[in-house]
């Protein structure tokens, strides 16, 4: 009989790539999603994966429900989670709530259920504006200041010359510095993994850079920088990069996010017992947004992008990964090259239905 997997948040996005994946590799899984209405729509069906899938429609902070859909489990993929930047402090309780409580609630029945093996969905948010190099220092920049912004210097600067610090590629070793509610969820996550795992779980923390691909929601108030463009297209409309484009990322592609899930698992149990590690889910090869629009606009046969200048507070300027470490440790690499991801991704359907 095959193992059992446990994945929360799998009708989602990523959760629904990785549901896929573990079915290609072998797992029996079953789904624990509350099919949320501000991501799935008022009427969502529950997702079919044929017999190898089970579907429980609940709440990661229901204890009862999550008890149950722990038993008889080997491993769990939680995914579950409220995720963009937020619009503003409003949204502070729905992200501890469904973040902070929601991990603390799977954790505390995961102990209960002696289940020890655990891939947690975190973010390259918790690393804040990333890693910079000024002469042969690194430094974490603070948030860029308005003044700078609406003149147009959108380089972080140097606070002793003043002068532009050059990215780095940020390695999981560097300290976090989460600046927004999102974002200290996510390292809140990791921390209570971190908390669980000393008691003989293994936990890895993924974090995920600019996810895109297939299956991407529609944009929302809480959506990434693709769907953002790619639903711009399907309007009619040119995508709109902000600042001057120049800004970095690095875009990963779901199917190689779901990949580095099953090699997460795979980790998870030929370590020891108490261990938790970070790894960057990352090609290591950055591209500036101004990019990414350039092609996702060409492949879609629409109008080109726009520069506007505008930017957004709270926006960091790069972040960018070191992929070392999960190749090394994982044995993981990208499969999709950014070319023949974006492409693909300027014709393949989004999902719809949330009624934001
Ligand atoms: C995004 C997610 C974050 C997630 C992370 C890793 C959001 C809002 N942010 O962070 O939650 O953890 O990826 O997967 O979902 N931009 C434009 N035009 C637009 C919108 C955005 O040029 O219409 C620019 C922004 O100014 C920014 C860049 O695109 O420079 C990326 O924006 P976005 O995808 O929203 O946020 P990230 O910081 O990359």
């Amino acid at each position: 009989m095959s193992r059992l997997l446990l994945v929360t948040g799998g009708a989602g996005f990523i959760g629904s790539a990785i549901v896929d994946e573990a079915i290609a590799a072998g797992w029996r899984v079953r789904i624990l999603d509350s099919l949320r209405p501000d991501v799935h729509g008022s009427s969502a069906p529950e997702p079919e994966g044929g017999s190898q899938v089970e579907f429980v429609a609940a709440d990661v902070r229901d204890r009862d429900a999550v008890r149950q859909a722990l038993s008889g489990v080997d491993a769990v993929c939680h995914q579950a989670a409220k995720v963009g930047l937020g619009v503003s402090i409003h949204d502070a309780p729905d992200y501890v709530g469904s973040n902070s409580l929601g991990t603390a609630v799977v954790l505390s029945a995961m102990a209960e259920a002696g289940i020890e093996r655990l891939v947690l969905a975190s973010s390259m948010v918790v690393y804040g504006e990333g890693l910079y190099r000024e002469g042969d220092r690194l430094v974490q920049p603070a948030p860029r200041s308005r003044a700078d912004l609406e003149s147009g210097r959108f380089e972080p600067r140097s606070p002793h010359t003043g002068e532009p610090l050059r990215p780095m590629s940020i390695p999981e070793e560097q300290p976090c510095d989460p600046r927004n509610a999102y974002a200290a969820t996510k390292l809140e996550q990791e921390l209570l993994a971190r908390t669980w795992a000393y008691d003989g779980g293994r936990a890895a923390l993924l974090r995920y850079h600019n996810v895109y691909g297939p299956g991407m929601p529609r944009d929302t108030p809480y959506a990434g920088v693709a769907s953002i463009f790619r639903s711009a297209l399907e309007r009619g409309e040119a995508p709109r990069v902000f600042e001057d484009g120049q800004q970095r990322r690095d875009f990963i592609h779901v199917r190689d996010v779901a990949r580095a899930n099953l090699a997460a698992l795979e980790w998870t149990d030929r370590v020891e017992r108490g261990t938790t590690r970070a790894f960057n889910v990352a090609t290591g090869v950055p591209h500036t947004i101004g990019e990414f629009a350039d092609v996702l606009a060409a492949a879609f046969g629409g109008p080109p992008p726009v520069r506007t200048g505008e930017f957004r507070s709270g926006d960091v300027r790069h972040i960018t990964a070191s992929a070392d470490r999960i190749a090394r440790e994982l044995g993981w690499r990208p499969q999709v090259g950014f070319d023949e991801g974006v492409r693909e991704f300027a014709h393949a359907s989004l999902r719809t239905g949330a009624d934001v």
